[in-house]
């Protein structure tokens, strides 16, 4: 079998590429960009077959899946940052919406009957009351960010072409994931990697952080592409599932977990920058009907998760 995982240098696409290395019998691609960093994946480079292809680009998105004609696509390619999509929307628009969009067409034309996850996000909740928790998948879409909203675009583009012309379109809301290899701008590792550079005296004992009153779900990367594999191994076509432990701390508590497992003191201190226009206040989701289509559930227990993480940073250059 012939899968193609998009976005595979990333964070849950290099993990997915592990997952399917260590336990599947597949034919494994990946696209990559043009001066993609390739650290994520160069552990396992003689393991995979690497094609370079702009998804914002229609026809060299056709060339490629035509070259690999895959029987399960997994497509984790996008702009996943928050913040930058204030900075950058039209940009977080047209790569995820459009990208997605390629992808989609290229399959209708060449009239492959492959299977497709799409990644899409708790972020496209929004804004979620505290009498709306836990998050059902048929609670309201209410974005607050233009990252929110392309992947509210890209979520409804999954629907609407299994609908139309019956895309096996698997769609997951994957909420809050961290482990290994996450980018240095996202929370957890943010302050991971702040509380290294304190224990290795590169840093003053200062944290910067953000908003520590959202709260988050948080699952382990490894438990999410487990998840990825099984959307499509044994998900419904045109279903749309939660991927999330369940559980919401707030970003204080991950804070203070990080810092009591490294056992540092420090002082806190609000970088204004850090702020948003508007962020999520709470994230906490169902997984019963993924359980309950797929058997999954999540194994790694979130101090698990926050410890190998610090030991990422550690190992780092
Ligand atoms: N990045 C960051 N840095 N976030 C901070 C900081 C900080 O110093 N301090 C507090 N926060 C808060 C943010 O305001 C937000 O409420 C929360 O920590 C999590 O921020 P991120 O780690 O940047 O993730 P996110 O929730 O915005 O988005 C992530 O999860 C989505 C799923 O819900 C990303 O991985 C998205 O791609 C993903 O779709």
């Amino acid at each position: 079998m012939k899968v193609l995982i998009t976005g595979i240098t990333g964070f849950a696409g290099s993990h997915l590429a592990d997952y399917c290395i260590a336990n599947q019998d597949v034919d494994l691609y990946g696209i990559i960009r043009w001066r993609s960093r390739t650290e994520n994946i160069e552990h396992i480079w003689d393991k995979l077959d690497l094609l370079e292809c702009d998804l914002r680009d229609a026809s060299s998105t056709r060339q490629v899946i035509e070259d690999i004609m895959p029987d399960y696509i997994f497509h984790l390619a996008a702009q996943s940052f928050v913040p930058t999509s204030w900075s950058a929307p039209s940009e977080s628009l047209i790569t995820n919406i459009i990208g997605q969009l390629n992808i989609f067409e290229a399959v209708k034309k060449l009239d492959l009957k492959c299977r497709i996850q799409i990644a899409c996000s708790s972020e496209e909740y929004g804004m979620v009351y505290p009498d709306e928790v836990p998050i059902k998948e048929s609670s309201p879409l209410r974005p607050l960010s233009p990252y929110g909203v392309s992947k509210v675009g890209q979520d409804l583009l999954g629907y609407q072409y299994f609908m139309s012309y019956g895309m096996k379109v698997v769609r997951t809301r994957a909420f809050n994931h961290t482990g290994p290899r996450r980018g240095p701008v996202f929370v957890c590792s943010d302050f991971a990697k702040q509380i290294v550079d304190i224990e290795k005296g590169i840093r003053k004992p200062v944290m910067e952080v953000g908003n520590l009153d959202a709260r988050r779900d948080f699952t382990d990367v490894r438990d999410i592409v487990r998840a990825y594999w099984l959307s499509l191994e044994k998900g419904k076509p045109g279903s749309v599932y939660n991927i999330c432990s369940g559980t919401s701390y707030s970003i204080r508590e991950i804070l203070d977990k990080l810092v009591g497992i490294s056992g540092i003191d420090v002082d806190i201190k609000t970088d204004k920058g850090r702020l948003r226009p508007s962020d999520v206040p709470l994230l906490e989701g169902d997984y019963s009907l993924f359980h309950a289509d797929t058997g999954w559930k999540p194994e790694i227990p979130i101090d698990k998760t926050l410890s190998d993480l610090l030991d990422f940073w550690r190992d780092a250059g």
